[in-house]
């Protein structure tokens, strides 16, 4: 017979009590670690689902200071440009710099800067920078049969290694230009400064980078059938991290999986979820995982718990897995069920190193999918990955389906709610305020907060009650 050894407390069964504080909430440091290896500014992920994280989010997130996962319900090849897009997005040194030869055509030349976003393109004969082309060479031309040699700036300003970005800026300013190749001293192309680069450091300071200055970026893989395929193509283009994502971690064949991968890949972190037990953390430690995520049925799409009868509430699966993952010197990430800033707040206090969120950031302008409308307001979808639409678009081998499917998430609508970068002000700032509450500075003091049980009255009593909205706040969702 099965038994009961303890109650399961999910976020809203408890609150923060607050603490003698002399901390602002506008100087709490909100740093912290998405893996072993990858620090982060802001304690935020955005999730890896497919009306969630593509390259426009991954890109927002890791600017905001956080980072995205870029989710696998499409080909090896299209997951690997998409975190190649984000690789290249915004660097300090564009290390490979996409190159024309003198035989290019300016319709090649065209669909390269367009698939990049990238306004510039250095021309190259053996390895020898010959040329430049920049939008502005093209912008009249209509013949794109027409050769790149034709058309592109012959006298190109270049600067030696080891320029830094200071120097570059000089170099730029001088010259009026807005690219400058670095060649080694045989004239060899070794990389590429833009202007757009350095202006886009300015705008994100909070930026999280690489340590060549690119945007950091995660990619979800799963365990079947051309896996180690699909992790091979994204540590190619420099994924930061690799996130095993599915339904239960703490199974043989996700555990055979991990012990591969961890042979195969050892210049890349490895995260693995999803669990909800102490012992599940001790085994996946044990294989080396660099992060665990903790969640089972938490998530606003998600059935599973009441489909599949299993699953543990969620503030208790990450206490439970905290004691586990701080022992060990892992980051544990809280992945789903987060409704609002103070649920964050809740999960950082109950041993999380941060929360991965779809709700609160599905409907963003960043996220896949087009806006609808309805009734003159616009909405976005969002969908479980356990949904039978998702599972039918790739992602049933993360519940571990074949043939006929029984799904573990629904399919829904979000109201539309613009740049994400508004809705990651506002859930840090409920963060923040949190941490002014309990008077702790940063986010490990923050786990010596005390919770309080709260009762269905005292949940009631939280929100809003006994009047109308008439204005709804930018932070507090009345649909919800
Ligand atoms: P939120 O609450 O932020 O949760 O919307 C996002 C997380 O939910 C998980 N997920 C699912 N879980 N069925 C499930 O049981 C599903 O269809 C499903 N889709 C996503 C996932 O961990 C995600 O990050």
């Amino acid at each position: 017979m099965a038994n009961i050894d303890k109650i399961g407390l999910a976020f809203d069964d408890v609150l923060i009590v607050p603490g003698k504080s002399s901390v602002l909430p506008k100087d709490v440091d909100v740093k912290t670690k998405f893996s072993r290896h990858i620090p982060l500014n802001i304690p935020i992920l955005s999730a890896a689902m497919d009306t969630v994280t593509e390259s426009d989010m991954a890109i927002a997130m890791a600017r905001e200071g956080g980072i995205g996962v870029i989710h696998k319900n499409m080909s090896i090849e299209r997951q690997a440009e998409e975190v190649e897009r984000v690789k290249r997005y915004e660097s300090g040194i564009v290390q490979n710099p996409i190159t024309l030869s003198l035989h290019s055509t300016i319709g090649e030349a065209k669909k390269y800067m367009e698939k990049y976003n990238i306004s510039g393109l250095p021309v190259v004969k053996n390895k020898k920078i010959v040329g430049i082309l920049t939008k502005r060479d093209i912008l009249f031309e209509e013949n794109d049969n027409k050769k790149v040699e034709k058309v592109m700036t012959k006298k190109v300003i270049t600067a030696p290694e080891r320029t830094d970005i200071d120097e570059a800026l000089e170099i730029l300013k001088k010259h009026r230009i807005e690219k400058l190749p670095i060649v080694d001293d045989k004239g060899h192309l070794k990389g590429l400064i833009t202007i757009k680069d350095i202006t886009k450091r300015k705008l994100y300071p909070n930026s999280i980078k690489d340590e060549l200055g690119r945007l950091r970026v995660s990619g979800a893989i799963g365990v079947s059938g051309d896996a180690m395929d699909r992790a091979k193509a994204l540590v190619s283009v420099g994924v930061d991290c690799l996130v095993i994502d599915t339904a239960h971690a703490h199974t043989k064949k996700v555990m055979d999986f991990l012990k591969k991968a961890r042979d195969k890949f050892n210049t890349v972190d490895i995260i693995v979820g999803n669990i909800v037990t102490k012992d599940a953390v001790k085994d996946l430690v044990d294989l080396g995982v660099d992060g665990v995520k903790v969640g089972i049925g938490p998530g606003s799409i998600c059935t599973t718990r009441v489909i599949s009868g299993a699953g543990v509430p969620q503030l208790t699966a990450i206490m439970d897995c905290a004691e586990i993952a701080r022992k060990s010197g892992i980051p544990l990430i809280a992945d789903g069920g987060i409704k609002y800033s103070g649920d964050i707040t809740k999960a950082l206090a109950g041993g999380a190193d941060a929360v991965m969120l779809g709700a609160l950031l599905a409907g963003t302008e960043e996220t896949p999918g087009e806006t609808q409308f309805l009734e003159g307001r616009r909405f976005k979808v969002y969908r479980g990955m356990g949904s039978i639409d998702a599972m039918e678009a790739g992602s049933k081998d993360r519940y571990f389906q074949e043939d006929k499917l029984v799904p573990e998430g629904v399919v829904s609508r979000v109201p539309f709610r613009g740049p994400v970068s508004e809705v990651i002000y506002q859930l840090v700032g409920g963060v923040r305020s949190g941490m002014g509450y309990a008077g702790t500075p940063n986010i490990s003091a923050l786990r010596n907060a005390k919770f309080i049980r709260i009762t269905r009255q005292g949940l009631r009593e939280s929100h809003p009650h006994d009047i109308t909205i008439i204005k709804e706040p930018p932070n507090y969702d009345i649909t919800r």
